[in-house]
């Protein structure tokens, strides 16, 4: 069955990261004999200097016709003078949106060879293996009625709205269960029970929930409890399931206990598993053009990708294995390498996992 990939490599270092990832896709293809077609299209500051529109209509309509996507960054320096309704980011949330990406998978996975990058001492971290599913649709950042008004008083006062419907904790929790099922069996909902109503039905159905995975143990844990427990013993969690607030602070903390931000990927995926991968850093325009970006937070993403949207998991599992293997060897861009040691080019570092993938099932 031939399957399409859409690449939206967007603006600074999304232009170097992405070619580098389509190696790895492209020679993935030929290892698992896929047949998976690419295009690409321009989104974020890119498309905005091309068409005037940071997601133009073309790039919607391919968007919508791909089986995956594969996003590098948008924004930068160039762009921040635009309108609001004008700016990079904007094309990267209505895309979302256009496409009911409810499902944010952010993992947070300490390599080894990186355990000296952490935040933390090696022994609370090496092996970390955690899985933080964050709902990307709604919440408080959506939710109506929100603004600034200004009072009988003449004071102005802000406002914003958490709200959660059933069916919107039901579809984020049961995707964490199903993910938690095939991994180690755990899953941890994050909520804020003891002060928000709105948390005290989302831990009532996700509680419900939990009968259909019997498998699965479920534990209950207040924000400020596991964002404590984060930093203080994070192995204790498989999965993590959580609004999209929490989830947005939660993942950035969890990210940082496995060191570089050039090796972190995500995916987001909506209900019929179609999905957009891409790297958590944004288009490091201090570095752009230098040829010093690590390509590795997107190639992960490529795994992710293959994984949860294209049905090869062990294209995913040699493309993680690659990654290892490069490091093992040394290899570093100038983000993860040591004090003394020396770093690859960002090409240099797509080749050196591109060389590293054998296909082993
Ligand atoms: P950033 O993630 O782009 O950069 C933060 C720091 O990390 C910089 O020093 C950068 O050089 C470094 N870095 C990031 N990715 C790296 C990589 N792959 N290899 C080596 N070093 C890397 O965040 P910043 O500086 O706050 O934002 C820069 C621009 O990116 C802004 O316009 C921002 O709006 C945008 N952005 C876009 C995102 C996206 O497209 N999803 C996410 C975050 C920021
Ligand atoms: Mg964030």
């Amino acid at each position: 069955m031939r399957q399409s990939v859409l690449l939206l490599p967007g603006d600074y270092i999304g232009q170097e990261i992405v070619p580098e990832a389509q190696k790895v896709l492209a020679r993935v293809c030929e290892l698992y004999d896929l047949d998976i077609s690419t295009d690409s299209a321009l989104i974020g500051g890119a498309a905005y200097e091309a068409e005037g529109d940071p997601l133009p209509a073309s790039t919607l309509e391919k968007a919508r016709a791909a089986d995956a996507i594969l996003l590098g960054a948008v924004g930068g320096p160039a762009f921040d003078h635009l309108d609001r309704d004008l700016r990079p980011e904007k094309g990267l949330l209505r895309i979302r949106s256009e496409l009911g990406l409810f499902g944010n998978l952010r993992p947070a996975i300490m390599y080894p060879q990186l355990v000296d990058a952490s935040s933390l001492k090696p022994e609370l971290v090496s092996g970390l293996d955690i899985l933080i599913v964050r709902e990307l649709t709604g919440g408080i950042y959506f939710g109506q009625p929100r603004g600034i008004r200004t009072l009988e008083n003449g004071e102005r006062e802000g406002f914003n709205t958490y709200v959660y419907s059933e069916s919107e904790i039901r579809r984020i929790a049961k995707l964490a269960f199903e993910l938690a099922a095939k991994r180690g069996g755990r899953v941890c909902s994050v909520d804020k029970a003891n002060v928000l109503e709105a948390t005290v039905l989302w831990r009532e159905v996700v509680t419900e929930l939990a009968a259909d995975y019997p498998n699965v143990e479920l534990e209950h844990m207040y924000v400020d409890n596991a964002a404590m427990q984060l930093v203080r013993a994070p192995k204790q969690f498989d999965v993590i399931v959580t609004g999209n607030m929490f989830g947005d602070i939660l993942s950035d903390a969890a990210a940082m206990l496995t060191g570089s931000i050039g090796m972190l990927p995500s995916a987001s995926l909506n209900e019929s598993g179609q999905g957009i991968y891409e790297p958590c850093h944004g288009s490091a325009p201090d570095i752009a053009g230098q040829g010093k970006a690590n390509p590795l937070a997107t190639i992960l993403s490529v795994a992710m990708m293959l994984r949860y949207s294209l049905g090869c998991p062990a294209g995913a599992d040699c493309i993680e294995a690659a990654v290892g293997q490069v490091l093992d060897q040394g290899l570093r861009t100038a983000d993860i390498v040591s004090r003394d040691g020396v770093s690859i080019s960002t090409s240099e570092m797509g080749n050196a996992v591109v060389a590293a993938l054998v296909k082993t099932q």
